[in-house]
């Protein structure tokens, strides 16, 4: 579950006579399960990727298998489907409704899918566990933190259990402490519930949390390379462990 397969993905964007091409001939994989991190300047086309992936655009040309169905070939109902039943997105600027409160926000995804009240009830509460938000289930969203709005932010995301997490992002709002408690945060809930997590971050920590980090640049994968490799790179040290020292006899 929660497989993606891009193939020579291309987005054109028209506005009036102009063109912009945000994405060109891009190809990605993404196992089920696994934390890929998406790193690149700005303009590279990353929000864009996230959002074909998630259902909210559709790409120029190119190919987006998601467990197999491909989100080119859908229908406008069956991307709305997809949108409901496979992604959960948290966004930078938490995307809260500001008139409603933690419970009521995470609520709200599950009322859309026509679930009935007891089982929100229930369900919330298992989320607000999940994310250590059970003390601020009556708060609203001018009423918590920054980074207390992006736990609510993952438990909305959660609601209808999708197998596939996509976040744009969603530390560029908090202070770096606080940051790197939502990517632990992320990790935790790829070890406990084995989402597929896609990360845009410019947050240099994610190798501690990141199987692969991909790097885009001009709307193109531009590199690879696994999140300790990443993590050796930043700290400035060789990727692999010393050898072990066989103790003399
Ligand atoms: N709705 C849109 N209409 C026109 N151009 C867009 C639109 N969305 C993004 N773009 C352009 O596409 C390129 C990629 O944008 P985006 O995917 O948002 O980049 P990133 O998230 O990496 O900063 C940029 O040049 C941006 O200006
Ligand atoms: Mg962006």
């Amino acid at each position: 579950m929660g497989d993606i397969v891009v193939k020579d993905l291309i987005k054109v964007y028209k506005i009036g006579r102009s063109e912009v091409i945000a994405l060109r001939g891009l190809d990605c994989t993404i196992k089920g399960g696994e934390i890929l991190a998406i790193m690149g300047p700005s303009g590279c086309g990353k929000t864009t990727l996230l959002n074909i992936i998630g259902g909210l655009d559709r790409p120029t040309a190119g190919s987006v298998k998601v467990n197999g169905v491909n989100l080119v070939n859908l229908s406008p109902d069956g991307l709305v489907r997809h949108r409901r039943e496979n992604v959960g997105i948290v966004f930078q600027f938490f995307n809260l409704v500001p008139t409603l409160t933690a419970r009521e926000n995470i609520e709200l995804p599950m009322r859309l899918a026509g679930k009935d009240s007891n089982y929100m009830k229930t369900r919330t509460d298992e989320l607000l566990k999940l994310v250590a938000m059970e003390t601020r289930s009556k708060h609203k969203p001018d009423e918590m933190s920054g980074g207390e709005q992006q736990r609510i932010g993952l438990a909305v995301a959660l609601a209808n259990d999708p197998p596939i997490l996509l976040a744009d992002e969603p530390t560029g709002e908090l202070d770096t402490t606080t940051g790197h408690q939502i990517l632990l945060l992320f990790k935790q809930l790829r070890d406990t519930l084995s989402k597929t997590i896609v990360i845009v971050t410019h947050d240099q920590r994610i190798g501690q949390i990141a199987d692969t980090i991909m790097t885009i640049v001009d709307g193109k994968i531009t590199g690879s390379i696994s999140g300790s490799e990443f993590t050796a790179k930043v700290l400035g040290m060789p990727a692999t462990n010393p050898i072990p020292q066989v103790p003399p006899r």
